[in-house]
């Protein structure tokens, strides 16, 4: 599969998908706390999407070849779990960490984005796990631009993290993303300067690396979906879907909530 470059018409249409997958996340933010279950949350997101925005939650009945159809409306990956988790009737603890993965389908096209969330008072470890995830992912931004090629941005990502005595998750990437929830190039979060695809202006793609306290390794649960570290050691993510433009990169799913871009 070729990869796109979208049309200012396709641009204009993924801004607005984009923006509304941001302002889920700024929705459910006050919602993520002790007590609530990973379906209330799923229950929440997705009637916003649907009632409030006139969109499609767009993992809600995906299903990739190989997979069951994704059931819920959003993903809810919590500590050890790396991503994909299924939400579910158990209840969020007092120092949880959680990703809550958001897909929006507005007028045909995607957006894509993920955040951590805080669970009462997070460990040292698991807040640190988090910001230093935050960190990576716009130290892999940061590397898009025209001419630049996709091994910059894993390369960036992957010196960032393992200094830190993280790993990176291999087996799950970024992608294209447009009129197709998951789309050419694979955006792997580790690799080596000046390798893989050139850049150009108009390639719309997410960067979400998953980075793990401790090893690599993950394995999937019984249910189909629920990735998991191998180690049981924490894991988090972030993500975002970003444009190439004529001079660097416009983050589609920022909104006024998201957490501001780190001082690198
Ligand atoms: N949102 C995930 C991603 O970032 C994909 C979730 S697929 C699902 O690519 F079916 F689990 F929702
Ligand atoms: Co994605
Ligand atoms: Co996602």
């Amino acid at each position: 599969m070729s990869v796109s470059i979208k049309t200012p018409q396709d641009i204009e249409k993924m801004r607005i998908a984009g923006r509304l997958t941001g302002e889920v996340l700024d929705y459910i933010t006050p919602f993520v706390k002790a007590g609530v279950t990973t379906n209330e949350l799923d229950k929440l997101c997705h009637d916003y999407i649907v009632d409030m925005q006139q969109g499609i939650p767009a993992p809600l009945n995906y299903a990739p070849q190989g997979h069951t159809p994704y059931p819920k409306s959003i993903c809810t990956s919590i500590n050890h779990q790396v991503c994909h988790g299924v939400p579910g009737d158990k209840a969020l603890k007092n120092g949880d960490i959680v990703n809550l993965d958001v897909t929006v389908i507005k007028n045909g096209y995607h957006g894509d984005s993920s955040r951590m969330f805080y669970v009462g008072e997070p460990s040292i470890q698991a807040r640190r796990l988090c910001e230093a995830t935050w960190q990576s992912l716009w130290h892999g931004i940061r590397a898009v631009k025209p001419g630049a090629y996709l091994g910059d941005i894993g390369h960036a990502i992957q010196s960032f993290v393992e200094p830190l005595g993280y790993s990176v998750v291999r087996e799950f990437c970024g992608h294209g993303i447009g009129l197709h929830f998951h789309e050419a190039p694979q955006v792997l979060h580790y690799g080596r300067p000046k390798t893989g695809l050139r850049l150009e202006a108009g390639m719309i793609f997410t960067i979400e690396p998953m980075i793990n306290a401790g090893k690599t390794g993950i394995k999937q649960l019984g249910d189909g979906w629920t990735v998991v570290t191998k180690d049981h050691s924490l894991s988090a993510q972030y993500e975002h879907t970003i444009l190439v433009t004529d001079t660097g990169f416009e983050v589609l799913t920022a909104s006024d909530g998201s957490p501001p871009p780190p001082a690198l």
